[in-house]
């Protein structure tokens, strides 16, 4: 049966998307800063500010990391001293953290076109030449699956067979496990019983040093997902994340809904926030997730063969939403979650959990309930240290303890300093998916892969009759006021 999927209005979506406004608030800003240079620092800053422009960029391109050339003058002083990874972890003051900086390995990255305009839609059209072939070269086999919807996810026209789910679309009904051959599933839970994967997405905030200090004391490891214009937008502070010893994945690009996205620019997307934390964290990072979870077996195979595992969740406690759901709602969801680790829920396999460092709210409810956490689940360890995975990175040098070694009291093994480069570096990326049919053995997550064709979600088929989501999994009044907004008998898309 083929159905039209919901009729989700765009002040629905809106209320769903939080953060989409936030980033666009921020990017504004980021523009609004920019003022005429008034230093040394900031004289470079420009210099790089205009070749990013004359290169065709946006506006608010040259803003980043150029930025040097915004603010006042205390601003430039507080940027000033900050030359590296501990001196910008040393700034406490969040208006002084959140004072944009130039910082030249960065700058020159960025005047040499290497990445694309930061905080919009990632594509090849400013790519370099050896870009372009990759993407060329794995375009022929990707899925040929159409895009749906829009960036924004409003996927109110898109036609969906909902009954078969053919591209096991998880927006749709939360589908995890591909349908195409030789795709791995998604990783969304963690073998050890009673066990919290910790998870924070959308970093680096700028001023995430409270939150990641206080971490810091309580020995506290996460998974951190990093978008890539942030990455580059607030370099040390993405270096600060891998120096404390937390596992980098990515996060795309620009933070969209992938599915909507073509070909060229879910590749951009994947491919430039992989490249962001290569360039400035010098890792090559194997994992991402995607942003409002909303993937397919069209994005799963272009992530796949750049060489990262898709990382979902079990549990969600939409702080993402805390501005619009008020503290107590997200207290509520943080909560349901602790009062099923005291029921059993997890007493064959852990959960990961998603959360975020997105803004100040979500940053002190984290770290407000990190104690609780810890109370009510026997172990609170990043998802690579649960698979045991101690080699997260490409790059030799950096060990993460296994789950015995972290739960053991050694929560950091060995880590090389974070290096930023000033030249553009290539990528080493697997690419043996796909075009050969194999699935490549240098990603670390997930040794299980899809055997293909028919394999069903079970979590999904259980849950849902044809043509009707469920809000299966769910906490929280999010569900319940879409499903409500969008009235009996349309079919709602959960976020
Ligand atoms: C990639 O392949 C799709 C068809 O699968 C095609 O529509 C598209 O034009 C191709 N993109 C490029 C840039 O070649
Ligand atoms: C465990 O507790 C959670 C949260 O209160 C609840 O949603 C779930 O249904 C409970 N499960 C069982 C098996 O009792
Ligand atoms: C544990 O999780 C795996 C997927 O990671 C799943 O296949 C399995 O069914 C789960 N077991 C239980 C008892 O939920
Ligand atoms: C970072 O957090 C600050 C403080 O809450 C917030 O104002 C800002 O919008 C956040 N930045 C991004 C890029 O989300
Ligand atoms: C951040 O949140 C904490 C806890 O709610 C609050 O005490 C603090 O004033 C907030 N900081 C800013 C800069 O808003
Ligand atoms: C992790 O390693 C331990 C041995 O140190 C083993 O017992 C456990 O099964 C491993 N877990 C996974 C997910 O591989
Ligand atoms: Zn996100």
């Amino acid at each position: 049966m083929r159905a039209t999927l919901a009729l989700l209005s765009a002040a629905t979506l809106a209320a769903a998307c939080g953060s989409e406004h936030e980033f666009a608030k921020v990017r504004r800003a980021a523009i609004e800063r920019r003022a005429p240079a008034s230093s040394s620092a900031a004289a470079a800053a420009s210099a790089a500010s205009s070749a990013v422009a004359s290169r065709a960029a946006t506006t608010a391109s040259a803003a980043v990391n150029s930025a040097a050339a915004a603010a006042t003058t205390t601003a430039t002083a507080a940027a000033a001293t900050r030359t590296d990874e501990a001196s910008a972890a040393g700034i406490k003051d969040p208006a002084q953290e959140c004072a944009p900086y130039y910082y030249p390995p960065v700058g020159a990255l960025i005047a040499d076109g290497v990445f694309p305009a930061i905080w919009e839609i990632a594509s090849l059209s400013t790519a370099k030449p050896d870009v372009t072939a990759l993407f060329q070269s794995l375009n022929s086999s990707i899925p040929n699956i159409a895009p749906k919807g829009t960036p924004q996810g409003d996927f109110a026209s898109v036609q969906y067979d909902g009954a078969t789910d053919p591209d096991c679309w998880w927006t749709y009904r939360q589908c995890r496990t591909p349908k195409r051959e030789g795709i791995k599933p998604d990783v969304y839970n963690v073998p050890t019983p009673d066990t919290w994967g910790l998870t924070y997405d959308d970093g680096p905030n700028c001023s995430h040093n409270a939150f990641y200090d206080y971490l810091e004391q309580q020995n506290q490891k996460a998974t951190m997902f990093y978008i890539g214009s942030n990455v580059v937008d607030w370099p040390l502070e993405a270096q600060r994340g891998l120096a404390d010893g937390h596992e980098i994945c990515a996060h795309t690009w620009s933070h969209r809904y992938m599915t909507a996205l073509t070909n060229e620019q879910a590749f951009a997307e994947l491919y430039y926030s992989k490249k962001a934390i290569k360039e400035v964290l010098g890792v090559t990072v194997q994992c991402w997730r995607p942003p409002y979870g909303d993937v397919d077996d069209r994005i799963r195979y272009i992530a796949q063969s750049l060489g990262m595992q898709t990382i979902g969740w079990e549990d969600n406690t939409f702080d993402y939403e805390i501005a619009t759901l008020s503290r107590a709602t997200v207290e509520a969801n943080y909560n349901d979650i602790l009062k099923a680790a005291g029921n059993g829920t997890y007493s064959v396999n852990g959960t990961i959990v998603l959360s975020h460092e997105l803004n100040n709210d979500t940053m002190s409810l984290a770290q407000e309930y990190l104690p609780k956490i810890k109370a009510a689940f026997k172990h609170v360890v990043p998802v690579g240290v649960a698979l045991n995975n101690t080699a997260p990175y490409v790059e030799p040098g950096y060990t993460y303890p296994n789950f015995a070694q972290y739960i053991g009291g050694t929560t950091t093994m060995s880590l090389a300093a974070p290096t930023a480069a000033s030249t553009d570096i290539s990528l080493s990326l697997p690419l043996s998916t796909g075009a050969t049919g194999s699935v490549s053995a240098t990603v670390a997550y997930a040794s299980a892969t899809n055997s293909g064709g028919s394999a069903a979600d079970a979590k999904a088929s259980g849950k849902s009759a044809a043509g009707r989501v469920q809000p299966g999994g769910f906490a929280g009044a999010l569900v319940a006021a879409v499903v409500g907004a969008v009235g009996a008998g349309a079919m709602a898309v959960m976020l």
